[in-house]
């Protein structure tokens, strides 16, 4: 059986192609302003800790290392699993191709309309729902297999049963060569994607709270359809 919230949350699912520009206020506080995005950040943790797994959004540091191993550059589809208020959507867009497209699936309906509001990027698509649901929120909006998935969802925190499948589902929709990506405090990510997508390579963020490990798939041709033993 899946875990209650997730199945409540995937239920509900709403799409908003973010359309809503909102400018910050002159003192900084406004809903696009860096502060904005870290109270509405805790605030998210505070009610959810688990989902969340973080109690403030990704740094600067950690931000560029995640465009530099997932070569965002020459990426023409990219999804993003859990983007919270937006920080690292908005990295990956600065840093990527002018006719490319962003998927970001954020299970919170919180989170969801906090980047929406504030993101009017017409390359950006933020969709409600869980991650397990990628090949079919995929399909919904006719996008092609992505050329790299993106995760900052917490695998240590949720039902092992949901992240299973998650792993399941990103392996299906990458097509030979396509990546995934996941930064992780600890390395549970990896049990759950490697009987999937085989060994990763490994790197890991000093600068940023807590430090991260970030795990990077390539997925072969020959990648076995299910878990192996
Ligand atoms: C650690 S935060 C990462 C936020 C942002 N990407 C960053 O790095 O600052 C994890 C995010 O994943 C979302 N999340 C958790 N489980 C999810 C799931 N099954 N599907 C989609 N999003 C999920 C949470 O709501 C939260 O926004």
């Amino acid at each position: 059986m899946g875990h209650p919230v997730q199945e409540r949350r995937r239920d509900s699912v709403r799409i908003a192609s973010a359309s809503t520009p909102a400018a910050a206020r002159p003192d900084g506080s406004g809903p696009s302003s860096p502060w904005a995005d870290k109270r509405a950040f805790l605030s998210g943790f505070l009610q959810h800790p688990r989902e969340v797994g973080s109690v403030i959004p990704s740094s600067p540091w950690m931000e560029r290392r995640l465009v530099r191993t997932a070569a965002l550059a020459e990426a023409r589809t990219v999804v993003e699993l859990g983007p919270g208020t937006g920080g690292t959507t908005r990295a990956f867009l600065r840093a990527m191709h002018a006719e490319a497209k962003l998927l970001a699936i954020e299970l919170s309906p919180v989170f969801r309309d906090h980047l929406a509001q504030q993101q009017s990027d017409p390359r950006l698509i933020v969709q409600c729902g869980s991650a397990e649901q990628i090949a079919e929120f995929l399909r919904l909006h006719k996008m092609p297999a992505p050329d790299v998935v993106i995760s900052g969802i917490p695998f240590s925190t949720m039902p092992a049963a949901v992240a299973d499948r998650i792993a399941a589902a990103v392996a299906e929709v990458l097509p030979p060569g396509g990546r995934f990506v996941a930064y992780q405090l600890r390395p549970h990510v990896a049990r759950f994607t490697t009987p999937y997508l085989g060994q990763p390579s490994r790197s890991l963020e000093l600068l940023n709270i807590p430090p991260m490990q970030v795990f990077c798939w390539t997925k072969r041709p020959t990648a076995a359809p299910g878990p192996q033993g």
